[in-house]
């Protein structure tokens, strides 16, 4: 059996489109992603829509669609937006699928067969006009610790107090502005303590960020709660089997849509799901998630696994929030960037580089500022790494019928094993995912090799003499340099280094290739590969 990786994202939920937010997420993990194929390893990469839950059908209601109708266009618009910024999955799949059903039918089994789940009565808010219980964001009510009037059912923005929805004073429902009353049913719970020995090893050998560890031993040191997996009816869901009226709540179904999605997959491609993937061990399977959502894959996701025998996540990597100019996310600020609203203004090469450039492994927040991305983006981009081709492309268009020299010198030989000797250090800040400190490095290589074109002057050369071959040999040099500069940034930048790819007339790029020279080989005539940043398009992207 070879090794393989799976790689997955956090599932965007249906009910709402694709922001800066997932990009931060979706970008770092098809860096990821990409770097891995480039070193030659098997990975595949799926992701899906998180299709379930009242809000999805509740947002259908309100634009009067049907709500498989409305699902299937967020989907197909999602696809749209991360494909626009180069991520393409093996499978972009929907929670909304018989293979989810079956599966977490399947988990279900498991789970009660095995003594996990247990019954019991809880007593709720309910909206009478509505017909239906309420979560804790449908309710808002006076904070009972400090009297704030309007807020949620479930924590106090005033005072920061968190309570049960049944201590909110006047509560009344968001969904119909009725006061609700107060109603018991049925549920079931997953008994969480009884996998807490298995979760501790699971945490002590697999790849968690420290403080996600940290985040978990707080979590048993508290002692780990049972979790509620039902919903009543009406719920937009899976039914439980055994019942006519109680539904899968949205986060059990939600991590299974990763299996179901190369489940899918597998069926395309004559893969076996469980021999090659899921309960292969030679399959290693990362989950990229936000650092919102850790309790629910580092503590609900490996104990379903367990329980039903699948292999458990070998790493968990959590990333925090994004922040627009040190604010936020507000819709009303103008900071709530769609990738949408941002591919009317700005190429998306722009921002996987910036992301890039400051991405690292862990899991603080990071901040999307705007003068600081035109910088980064002009001169890093612009200013180093293109302008290395721009300087030496055209005179081996002008002045040598678009054919690259020899590199006869020592100090050319020098400059581009200098280059090619960084490759480890590079690969490993990648497979880290320390991407900040690999463009740095990368960027540190750019200044050398413009340094070298900058002190041999080849136009002062040229200027003289336009056929001196020192002139066609450093900028061979320069070109050369570039080619090896372009498979470090591919990960990032894949649709330049496809530009790039037709410019020098090459087929295909692998990290085993960093060493190959091209010489005396023909170029094409070179066209501009990047534009900086235009201010005006900035400018107009915030205003909107
Ligand atoms: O937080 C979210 O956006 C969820 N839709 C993520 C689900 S991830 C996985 F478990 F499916
Ligand atoms: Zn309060």
């Amino acid at each position: 059996m070879s090794k393989k990786i799976l790689v997955t994202n956090a599932l965007p939920y249906a009910n709402g489109d694709i922001h800066l937010g997932h990009l931060m997420e979706h970008i770092q993990t098809n860096i990821w992603v990409r770097f891995q194929r480039l070193i030659g390893k098997d990975c595949t990469y799926v992701c899906a829509d998180d299709a379930h839950g009242t809000a999805t059908s509740i947002t259908a209601d309100k634009l009067g669609k049907d709500v498989l109708q409305w699902i299937d266009e967020m989907r197909a618009s999602h696809i749209d937006d991360f494909a626009a910024f180069s991520i393409k999955y093996d499978n972009y799949y929907s929670t909304h699928s018989d293979e989810n059903r079956q599966l977490s039918e399947y988990i279900y089994h498991k789970i009660k067969e095995k003594g996990y789940v247990n019954e019991r009565k809880v007593r709720q808010l309910y909206d009478e006009e509505k017909g239906m219980f309420l979560a804790d964001r449908f309710i808002k009510g006076t904070c009972p610790s400090c009297d704030t009037e309007d807020q949620y059912g479930d924590n106090c923005e005033a005072c920061g107090s968190t309570y049960d929805a049944l201590d909110l004073k006047e509560p009344r429902s968001l969904l119909s502005d009725a006061k609700p009353i107060i109603k018991e049913s049925e549920h079931l719970f997953l008994n969480l303590k009884m996998f807490e020995e298995e979760l501790q090893e699971w945490m002590a050998n697999s790849q968690v960020q420290s403080e996600v560890s940290n985040k978990l031993q707080e979590w048993f040191d508290k002692g780990l709660r049972e979790w509620n997996i039902s919903r009543d009816a009406p719920y937009f869901g899976w039914l439980i089997p055994g019942y006519t009226d109680k539904y899968f709540y949205v986060w059990l179904d939600a991590p299974i849509g990763y299996m179901a999605s190369l489940q899918n997959l597998c069926q395309q491609k004559g893969w076996d799901f469980d021999k090659d993937f899921w309960r292969n061990p030679e399959c290693e399977i990362y989950h990229f998630i936000g650092k919102d959502i850790i309790y629910f894959h580092a503590l609900f996701w490996p104990a379903l696994l367990q329980a039903a025998e699948y292999n458990q996540p070998t790493g968990v990597f959590a990333h925090g929030f994004l922040t627009v100019n040190g604010a936020k996310m507000s819709k009303s600020r103008g900071t709530f960037i769609l990738a949408k609203k941002y591919l009317q203004h700005l190429d998306p090469q722009y921002l996987r580089y910036y992301f890039a450039a400051k991405m690292s492994d862990g899991i603080e927040d990071m901040d999307f500022n705007t003068t600081e991305f035109s910088e980064k983006v002009n001169s890093d981009l612009v200013g180093k790494y293109v302008n290395i081709a721009s300087r030496c492309a055209r005179f081996i268009n002008r002045d040598f019928g678009n054919k690259l020299g020899k590199m006869p010198e020592q100090e050319q030989q020098d400059l581009l094993a200098g280059l090619v000797a960084e490759g480890d250090n590079i690969a490993k800040l990648y497979n880290a995912r320390k991407f900040s400190a690999a463009m740095r490095s990368i960027m540190e290589l750019a200044d050398r090799v413009n340094k070298y074109i900058g002190n041999s002057k080849p136009w002062e050369l040229a200027a003289t003499d336009p056929k001196d071959e020192r002139v066609q040999q450093i900028c061979t040099t320069g070109i050369n340099c570039f080619r090896i500069l372009t498979i470090y940034l591919l990960p990032v930048l894949p649709d330049m280094a496809d530009k790039v790819a037709q410019l020098l007339n090459i087929d295909s790029w692998s990290w085993q290739d960093l060493d190959k020279q091209l010489i005396e080989s023909e170029i094409c005539d070179f066209s501009p590969l990047l534009q900086r940043v235009p201010a005006a398009a900035l400018e107009a992207l915030l205003q909107e």
